[in-house]
């Protein structure tokens, strides 16, 4: 296994265009193995391409994966045995999951796919202890309707933890579920960090599940990742005016709630200058104009997400890892 704190997977460079439309526009980010980074920001802003990407799932317009320091393959062949690696959850394990599958199907349909060696029952018992199932037996022949939407997930992330991944990709992966099932699910991909050493990469855009899982955080605007950093960093010292916009209107906020300006950011028509400065707060508030103008017109260098790093004018020379 990869030792902790080393590369596992890294987007270098990544750009994903649909046409005009650029959903990722230029993505550094590690996953390092044992690590759980949260990857935060608006809908539409690129998460799930971004996710889909690492997955071997997109290709990318420009820029590439690398899983353990190497490209991913391109043929079909070798993105399945990626595949065995980095495993994606889905927000709504209903639609993932097969309605007239047993449990036990679901589970042993990746090792036969996989063609994993061993006994298959075993395998699909301890992938469904794992995901906190047990005595695993009592699931194995249930269909989903027979279950919670807490237990559909499990029996999902039972399905990926059966190929012994190395990193989760998460999508949203508690947004469809009760808000009493949230915090288990969330606790399991702890317990899944902290016990095999599992790495992941949750998206969400809920800044509160973020503060409770990741270690580090990554906030995304219009297809670039703005700051990121450790999680008390970046959730309790905000630098970018975006992500200090995004927590200003939580419940729990202590700064007065930060309105966003203008329309939601349309990635056929990326601003000049900085991406966020149609709707930044602090512009519009009032900047020395050297910096304004700079807002307006020069592109912002992109963060290294390996590092703690500020994409923004305003922000002092030093405080971000720019490249
Ligand atoms: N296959 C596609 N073809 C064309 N445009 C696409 C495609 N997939 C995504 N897009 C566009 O790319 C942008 C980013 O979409 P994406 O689904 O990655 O956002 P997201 O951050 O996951 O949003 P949400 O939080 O709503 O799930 C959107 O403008 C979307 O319309
Ligand atoms: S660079 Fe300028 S417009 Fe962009 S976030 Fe910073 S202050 Fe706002
Ligand atoms: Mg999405």
């Amino acid at each position: 296994m990869t030792p902790r704190d080393s590369t596992l997977l890294r987007a270098s460079d990544v750009a994903v265009h649909f046409g005009s439309a650029r959903a990722v526009d230029g993505v550094e980010l590690d996953i390092r193995a044992g690590e759980i980074i949260a990857l935060v920001g608006e809908s539409g802003c690129g998460k799930t391409t971004l996710a889909r990407t690492l997955l071997g799932l997109q290709k990318p317009t420009s820029g590439q994966v690398l899983y353990e320091g190497k490209p991913l393959a391109s043929s079909n062949r070798g993105l399945r045995e990626y595949r065995r690696h980095a495993q994606l959850v889905l927000q709504d394990p209903t639609g993932a999951l097969n309605p007239r599958h047993s449990v036990y199907e679901a589970v042993a349909e990746g090792l036969r796919i996989h063609r994993v060696p061993g006994d298959e029952r075993e395998l699909v018992a301890s992938a469904l202890s794992r995901a906190g199932l047990r005595p695993p037996e009592r699931f194995f022949g249930l269909v989903p309707h027979e279950l919670s939407g807490g237990q559909r997930q499990r029996v999902v992330i039972a399905g990926a933890l059966a190929l012994d991944p190395s990193v989760l990709i998460a999508d949203e992966p508690v947004a469809s579920l009760d808000a009493s099932v949230r915090g288990e699910i969330l606790a399991l991909l702890l317990r899944l960090r902290d016990e095999l050493g599992l790495a992941a990469l949750v998206v969400t855009h809920d800044l509160g599940l973020a503060w409770n899982i990741a270690d580090r955080v990554a906030v995304m605007y219009l297809g670039r990742i703005v700051e990121s950093g450790p999680v008390e960093q970046v959730l309790t010292a905000p630098q970018h005016p975006y992500t200090q916009a995004l927590l200003s209107v939580l419940p729990e906020s202590s700064t007065p709630p930060m309105v966003l300006a203008g329309e939601t950011p349309d990635p056929s028509r990326v601003p000049t200058g900085c991406r966020f400065h149609p709707r930044c707060p602090l512009l519009a508030a009032g900047l020395p104009e050297e910096v304004a103008s700079k807002c307006r017109t020069v592109d912002l260098p992109v963060v290294d997400g390996a590092e703690p790093g500020v994409a923004c004018h305003a922000v002092a020379v030093g405080s971000g890892s720019h490249r």
